[in-house]
């Protein structure tokens, strides 16, 4: 598979919504019902789509999600590089949800979107009006949560869904 644009979602991609396949209906569900009206009307996620052309016909690979959340200072004591942040919660982006086609994964795609979902993350934090020190997640099993630790986020919860955070501050300085 070539590698897919990746677009915000809008109203003109409703109708490759329908078609979308994984192995967990609620990713499947928030895409059909949820996410044009989250990122439209309620305001609480923006979701973005992986595109690619199959024989002049376009299909929906993945798409991710992206919203705010903030972490309680208590449940990231153990990270190092956070330790000796005030006892505020610490405000960060939240990966909401990632899925890709399970007609296509293994392929790749799951890492490039993480790659774009931590690249536009990294590009407000540089050059956005806001401040911000984590990029989260909320694993949803065991698969999920070995699958981030791969980009170096870490495990704060033994419970599911797993919430996992990385520390963005190292990765600023490496924006051309
Ligand atoms: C997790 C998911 C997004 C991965 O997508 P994918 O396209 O299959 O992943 P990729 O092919 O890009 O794999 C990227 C890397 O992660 C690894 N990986 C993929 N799935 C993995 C898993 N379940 N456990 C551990 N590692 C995994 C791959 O081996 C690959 O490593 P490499 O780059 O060193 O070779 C996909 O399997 C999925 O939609 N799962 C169900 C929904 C889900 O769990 N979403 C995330 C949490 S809410």
């Amino acid at each position: 598979m070539s590698t897919p644009s990746v677009v915000a979602l809008a109203r003109k991609h409703r109708s490759l919504l329908k078609d979308f396949r994984n192995q967990e209906p609620s990713l499947v569900e928030y895409l059909r019902r949820f996410a044009l009206r989250h990122a439209e009307k309620d305001l609480l996620s923006r979701t973005y789509l992986a595109i690619h052309e199959e024989g002049g016909v376009d299909r929906l690979a993945g798409y991710f999600s992206l919203s705010t959340v903030s972490v309680e200072r208590t449940s990231v004591e153990e990270l190092p590089t956070l330790w000796k942040l005030p006892r505020f919660p610490i405000p960060g982006v939240l990966l909401a949800r990632l899925a890709v086609d399970a007609r296509v994964q293994g392929q790749g795609l799951g890492r490039h979107l993480f790659e774009e979902a931590l690249g536009l993350t990294l590009e407000l934090a540089t050059s956005g009006p806001v401040a911000f020190r984590l990029f989260v997640t909320d694993a949803i099993n065991e698969d999920a949560v070995r699958f981030y630790e791969r980009f170096g986020l870490c495990r704060l919860s033994d419970a599911f869904p797993a919430r996992m955070v990385l520390d963005i501050k190292p990765l600023l300085g490496q924006i051309p």
